[in-house]
């Protein structure tokens, strides 16, 4: 993709140049904390060229034929760090950063497993990293700008995903109920709870907490100006160091 700036632009320094390295938004969170919600708010409101939305739930390991059947029957635990490949979801960041097109896999919750689709992506200047684990990695939290938890109940949580999970996953109320007690609330209490401690923001009350959320996003908006007239004050130096005599 490409869009040219106009001279506004480039005075504001709102033109982020798509050849600069990407400015990377982690947000982690009980699963029905709200982090989808405040990922999108954020890419509404810095309204920026190229905003790239990447799920950690495209990067669940693929199922045996056995491991598949113990998911069916809400066996197989989602919920530690073990289910996810790290790996993979680290060097698809790797890369992306490295503005290199990147292919990113799509995962179908009621397959359980990757689908044989895959979306490419190249080009992003703001990454927001989304998912439970997505603060739990060094090596991944070493390549993120901004690291924000979002902090919700975990009573409202469940609720949130009871609707979910009948209305957009397809599953049955005793098997998420089951799944739940026996999966995720023990590792969300027990994992996903510590990594608020890699979070450079804690959003108390989740996604509905605006003023918290402005906050970020003025924060953000910053930050990127930052590094647009940092990128455009070294190709101004590049210019004048090849420029003829
Ligand atoms: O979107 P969210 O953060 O809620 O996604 C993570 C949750 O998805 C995990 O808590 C896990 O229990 C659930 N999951 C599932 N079935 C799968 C994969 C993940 O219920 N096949």
């Amino acid at each position: 993709p490409s869009k040219s700036a106009t001279h506004t632009d480039l005075q504001a320094n709102k033109y982020i140049p798509p050849w600069t390295s990407p400015y990377i938004i982690g947000v982690a969170g009980f699963s029905g904390s709200g982090k989808t919600t405040v990922a999108q708010k954020i890419i509404e409101q810095i309204n920026e060229p190229w905003t790239v939305l990447l799920s950690m739930d495209n990067f669940y390991k693929p199922l045996t034929p056995e491991q598949r059947e113990l998911a069916y029957r809400n066996e197989y635990d989602f919920d530690t760090p073990e289910a996810y490949d790290l790996e993979a979801f680290y060097n698809c960041i790797i890369s992306l950063k490295e503005g290199k097109k990147t292919q990113v896999p799509v995962y179908s919750f009621a397959l359980h497993n990757r689908t044989d689709e895959s979306i490419s992506i190249y080009g992003a200047n703001v990454i927001i990293v989304e998912g439970i684990y997505s603060l739990y990695d060094p090596k991944v939290l070493a390549l993120m700008d901004t690291k924000i938890y979002v902090d919700t109940d975990l009573d409202i949580c469940y609720s949130r995903r009871l609707l979910r999970d009948i209305v957009e996953r397809k599953r049955d109320i005793e098997g998420i109920i089951e799944q739940w007690e026996k999966f995720v609330k023990p590792s969300s209490v027990v994992s996903v709870k510590p990594t608020m401690y890699n979070a450079d923001i804690v959003i108390p009350h989740g996604s509905d907490n605006t003023k918290a959320i402005d906050m970020i996003i003025k924060h953000i908006r910053k930050q990127l100006q930052k590094k647009s007239a940092e990128h455009l004050a070294h190709l101004a130096r590049l210019g004048r160091m090849v420029a003829p005599i």
